[in-house]
């Protein structure tokens, strides 16, 4: 029995997803990343080699296997040429592999300028983006005005056309809303020519193939970029990304009707983290939020951020169980909490001093939430590379338990260090 699974980080990004699928692609013929764009950023370790990623597919180091870019991601050009040339130059063969669907949106530089001005117009309630474009190219999308890559690859007078008229709306607002220099459009123009033969060849049907990968009875793997928080309508509105990251995303970023899918994967840090502002109840500002940030490596890969670090939040996991119908869960950096004495946990709310039942998730509500802790026993013992359930330490295990039990999803997976083989498999997912 063939199988269709989604990949979707349970928090606020950076799960470890991209080292996840790295994992689970030797089983399936494709993987998909059915939204986001370059915001995106994905950290594979193997064999001790590192290899970041943000807008290929982190099923690329497996030779054979395809790799496609769903109509709901957003493309820039510019990002996937230097990312494909960036591994052509240590050997990984992409080409052959790569398919991009013809309905991608483009993200171009007056999107780029359009991001970080409006960030600097929003000054201390800026929602640190990752300055990409990536808001702006989905409100083109929304608005019907977008450039596709299908645009880009069709007839030449209207693409251009259809450029300067886009332009013409987005510079306006540059130089009279946001007091800022306007984009070039011939610089634009002449850009987007120069890269339109190596993008048209990627460029084809990406529903289309897969199904013909349904009707021969092919494995998939979809593909999450960000967290179920940074969701457009289930997260901490406005702190987050511009995209539908929770599973249901997949069906409308490819194609892929939804009783297609066998099984989601929630990928879930031991810990909470998070780039950019906006609320986060279980943030530490003290000695251990320092220790997970330093052991943790938390900063990010798209942009070298720091990552605010804070306990595990129980709460808003069980509720991205719900929002993805999660199937089961990979906990990752379960190394990382290794030595702590002891081990919090967020299993309710405070809101205004009175417990709250059914919490709300927008920033304005979720702001003002203070976490109710249970507290857990740490484990001295290193649980690093360990690729065994019974060689964890009691404690460990205690605490996994109470996790799997607490959100309702069972604990399929855990992941002991960044490196592939560092995992600890309790189902075989495509068995
Ligand atoms: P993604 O955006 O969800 O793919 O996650 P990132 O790659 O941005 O961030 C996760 C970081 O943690 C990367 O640097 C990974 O190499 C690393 N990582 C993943 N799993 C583990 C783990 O179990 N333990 C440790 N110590 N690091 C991990
Ligand atoms: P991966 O796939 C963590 C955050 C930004 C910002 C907000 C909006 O690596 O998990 P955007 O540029 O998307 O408009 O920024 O979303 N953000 C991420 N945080 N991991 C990511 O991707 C992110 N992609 C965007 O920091 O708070
Ligand atoms: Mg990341």
């Amino acid at each position: 029995m063939n199988k269709n699974i989604v990949i979707v980080g349970s928090q606020f990004g950076d799960e470890g997803k991209g080292k996840v699928v790295d994992l689970l692609t030797e089983h399936v013929s494709a993987v998909v990343r059915y939204q986001g764009g370059h915001n995106a950023g994905h950290t594979l370790v193997i064999n001790g080699e590192v290899t970041k990623l943000h807008l290929i597919p982190s099923g690329v180091m497996h030779e054979g296997v395809k790799c496609l870019v769903g109509n709901g991601v957003v493309l820039s050009p510019d990002a996937l040429i230097k990312e494909i040339a960036g591994l052509e130059a240590r050997g990984v063969a992409v080409r052959d592999r790569l398919h991009v669907d013809f309905c991608c949106v483009l993200v171009l530089p007056y999107h780029v300028a359009l991001d970080q001005a409006r960030e600097i117009k929003k000054g201390k309630k800026a929602i640190g983006t990752t300055g990409r474009g990536i808001g702006p190219a989905y409100e083109d999308k929304v608005s019907r005005r977008a450039i596709r890559l299908a645009d880009l690859c069709g007839n030449e007078e209207r693409f251009a056309e259809k450029l300067k008229t886009v332009m013409a709306y987005h510079n306006y607002m540059l130089e009279n809303f946001y007091e800022t220099e306007p984009v070039n459009y011939q610089t634009v123009l002449d850009e987007c020519l120069a890269m339109k033969s190596q993008l048209c060849e990627l460029a084809t049907d990406v529903t289309g193939m897969l199904e013909a990968y349904r009707e021969e009875n092919a494995n998939l793997l979809f593909e999450g970029a960000q967290g179920t928080f940074l969701d457009i309508d289930h997260g901490t509105y406005p702190f987050v990304t511009s995209s539908n990251t929770t599973a249901g995303g997949v069906s409308t970023g490819t194609g892929f009707g939804p009783c297609y899918l066998d099984y989601v994967l929630g990928i879930t840090k031991a810990y909470t983290t998070r780039v950019g502002a906006g609320p986060l109840p279980t943030e530490l500002s003290d000695e251990v939020g320092d220790w997970l940030t330093e052991k943790g490596r938390e900063f990010g890969t798209t942009t070298g951020r720091k990552r605010r670090c804070g306990w595990f939040d129980a709460m808003l996991v069980k509720r991205a169980v719900m929002l993805n119908s999660f199937s089961g869960l990979c906990i990752t950096k379960l190394d990382v909490l290794d030595g702590l004495k002891e081990i919090k946990v967020c299993v309710g709310y405070e809101f205004e001093g009175k417990p709250l039942k059914s919490p709300s998730f927008g920033a304005t509500s979720f702001a003002k939430c203070k976490p109710v802790y249970k507290t857990f026993p740490g484990w001295t013992d290193s649980t690093a590379k360990i690729t065994k359930y019974d060689e964890l330490p009691e404690n460990a295990r205690t605490y996994l338990k109470f996790i799997e039990e607490f959100v309702g999803a069972p604990i399929h997976m855990i992941s002991t260090g960044p490196d592939r083989v560092d995992t600890v498999v309790l189902k075989d997912l495509f068995g």
